[in-house]
This record gives structure tokens, sequence and C-alpha cells, in this order.
């Protein structure tokens, strides 16, 4: 070989094999090199400094997360052309997120979804929480898990790069009882998954229920989501009143514009919906494990996600709220239907339905929870 040949080459391998991100001063090593975890400064929010983390696997897929409200601000995954593009909503600046946040992108709970009029009953003793949609309590009430900073942690191995983060939610936080500990787990594999272990142990029995609350767009937002195809491995759902409370009915969606059996585009039947889509789904399963519960496609772009989980259920909000007076990431302006959330989760209002899966975290017990985001190209 010629000598500055072999000398290119050499100097090629040092550069990559020691290359170092930001990350804690982190090095990474041979076995890594196509993993990547980079941290950068995001600001304060009481008095606690927040970051934001890339992660980036060797199909350059990058997700950026920030521990401010375990918030998935980026998702970058190419389309069928191979071009990069950032599938969820959000913003640029942690002061936006601040301002005004619908939940993008967030960690909710300690109760995601609605506690009817913000009270149950539990072991003979009533609590209240607050009452922050309409009469009833939504994602956990005024300073939910999306509204609080994590402590966190990077982690690595051959086949993953990650977060962990935890918080600790006191005795009485928002109304709940007992002093709750809870840990994400963000990881990002080289099979182009986005993994979320989602733990909690208690010292004292409190309802308990915590999903992700990103909004997809798998168009970049610049449409939208109305011609996304959609399918859900569920039979039933939680019928609702007027306030989106559940009846304790759980009707087929057979026959029905709900019936998101045979993948089909949002919009197909979405005017058939009072208000759109904003339900939970009774997701088919027998027992808690990790199985298929919807696949999101967008002929447009030729993106896919599929979405696997433990939980029980899954909500299908087609982002009805959104109004177009919230500009986004890149000055994007977020209409109705530029986003959409399916939230895996356990039925609303849980705690006030005993026939419902239980919700209740006991002493003793570990609340585990896993969801996996796979993302590909349609065929
Ligand atoms: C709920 C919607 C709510 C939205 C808030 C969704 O999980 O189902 O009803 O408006 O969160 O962003």
């Amino acid at each position: 070989m010629k000598p500055f040949l072999r000398m290119f080459i050499l100097l090629f391998l040092g550069a990559s094999l020691f290359s170092c991100h930001d990350s804690g001063g982190k090095h990474e090593t041979a076995d890594t090199l196509t993993l990547s975890i980079m941290k950068s400064p995001f600001g304060f929010v009481d008095n606690k400094e927040v970051f934001l983390y890339t992660l980036t696997n060797q199909n350059d897929i990058t997700v950026k997360i920030t521990n401010y409200g375990g918030i998935i601000t980026q998702i970058w995954t190419p389309d069928k052309d191979g071009n990069p593009g950032d599938i969820v909503l959000g913003y640029d600046s942690l002061q936006e997120y601040l301002d005004n946040n619908p939940y993008f992108g967030a960690i909710v709970g300690r109760y995601a979804n609605r506690i009817a009029k913000g009270t149950f009953t539990l072991d003979g003793k009533t609590h209240t929480l607050a009452t922050n949609d309409g009469n009833n309590h939504l994602h956990g009430g005024e300073k939910g898990f999306d509204k609080v900073v994590w402590d966190s942690k990077e982690i690595q191995d051959s086949s993953y790069v990650g977060l962990d983060l935890t918080y600790l939610s006191k005795d009485g936080e928002e109304g709940y009882p007992g002093n709750l500990s809870v840990k994400v787990t963000y990881l990002l594999t080289n099979n182009d998954e986005l993994k979320t272990v989602i733990t909690a142990t208690t010292d004292q029995a409190c309802p308990v229920n915590l999903c992700n609350h990103t909004y997809f767009n798998l168009s970049k937002a610049d449409t939208n989501v109305l011609g996304h195809i959609l399918s859900i491995v569920a039979a039933q759902l939680t019928n609702v009143d007027n306030e989106m409370i559940p009846t304790s009915d759980l009707p087929p969606v057979a026959g029905t514009p709900m019936d998101f059996n045979t993948p089909h585009q949002i919009g197909t039947r979405i005017h058939h919906v009072k208000g759109g889509y904003d339900h939970n789904y009774v997701l088919d399963k027998t027992e808690k494990d990790l199985s298929l519960a919807a696949t999101l496609s967008d002929p447009k772009s030729g993106r896919k996600v599929k979405i696997y989980t433990t939980q029980p259920g899954i909500q299908f909000y087609s982002g009805n709220f959104l109004d177009g007076t919230i500009k986004g990431k890149e000055e994007k302006v977020y209409k109705k239907h530029y986003g959409l959330c399916l939230e895996t989760q356990h039925y609303p209002d849980s705690p006030n339905h005993s026939k419902f899966p239980n919700t209740i975290l006991r002493p003793g017990e570990e609340y585990r929870e896993i969801t996996v985001y796979k993302f590909g190209i349609m065929n």
C-alpha cells in the first residue's frame, strides 16, 4: 500500500474511533461507532438545568429528547426516496414548550387521559384532583409529569443508545396519594425502533397511567394527516359521554366509522365522527404481552410507523383541537388534524370503573409498560 494512502486510512480510523460528542465526556468505542448520543444545553426550569439529547442510529434515524417533561421534540426518519424528515410536532425552543404545549411529545401522568370530576375513591378514601379539563381531570392535572424537570442519564450499548429519566412525584402532588418513583427509559436501536420502558413504584396505593403523547405527521406537517393510512388492532372501544368520560360500555367497532381493523385513510370516515377521533380503543389481547397495536403509514412520503405495546388500550386522537394558532418548528402552522396521537395507555377513568383493567399500583408492586415504535417504509 502506498505510504500516503496508509497514512490517510490510519488518520481516518483514528478520527472515527476517538470522535467525541459532548455527552458527559463519553467517547465512542469501536462497538458503538454507529450509535451516538449528544447532550446540549436547552435552558432552565424551576432553577434546574434542562438538556436536549440527540440520539442517532446507524441508519441515520435521529431522535431528540429533553428532560423537561420527557418530551420527544424531534424524530427524523427517511422517506421513500431516502430524504430525512422530522415526523413529530413540537417547538424549536424550550420557552415555547413552557408557554403553550398541548402535550407535544411529552410523558403524561400520573394519570394519562381523564378522571371524571377529578375524583376517585380508593380503599374507602375519596381523593380530589385538579379539574383542568372542564369538570374533569386530564393528563395529571395543572402540573403533570409533562411540566417537570426529570433527572437524566445517558445509556449506551452495542445495539442501542438511550436515556434514563427519573422523577419522584411526592405524596399529595396534584392530589394523588403516595410518593411515586417513576423511570422512563427511551432507547433508539439499530433496528430502527424507539423503545420506551416506563416503570414506577409507590409507598401508598395510587392510580398510575403513564404514556407518551407524541403527535405524528409522517409528511413533516406540510399537510394534514387525513391522507395517512391507519390500522388499529381493536374490536372494541370505550364508549364515552359528551365530556369524553367512559360510560363503562365497550361497544364493538365493526360496521361503524370507528373501525380501523382494515387499514384505511383517516379522512375516509372522519366526517361521520362528531369532533373527530378522540377515543380509547380496547386492544385485542388476552394477556399483557408486547403486541402490535397500530400501524400508521403515509402514501405521500412512504413512511411507516408500527406501534407495539404491553398496554391494554390506545387513545387515537386526530389533533381535533389544533386550530392554526400554534406555530411550531420551522414556523410551521399546526392546523386542525395536522398531527395525530396514538397514546398507548390504560382506559380513561379506570379508577372509577371496577370492570376496567386495574390501574391501582400498591406498595411492593412494580408498574411496568413497554411501547415500541418501529420506523420503516411502506411496501
Ligand atoms: C386527549 C384529547 C386532548 C388532548 C390534549 C388527548 O390525549 O384525548 O382530548 O384534547 O390530549 O392535547
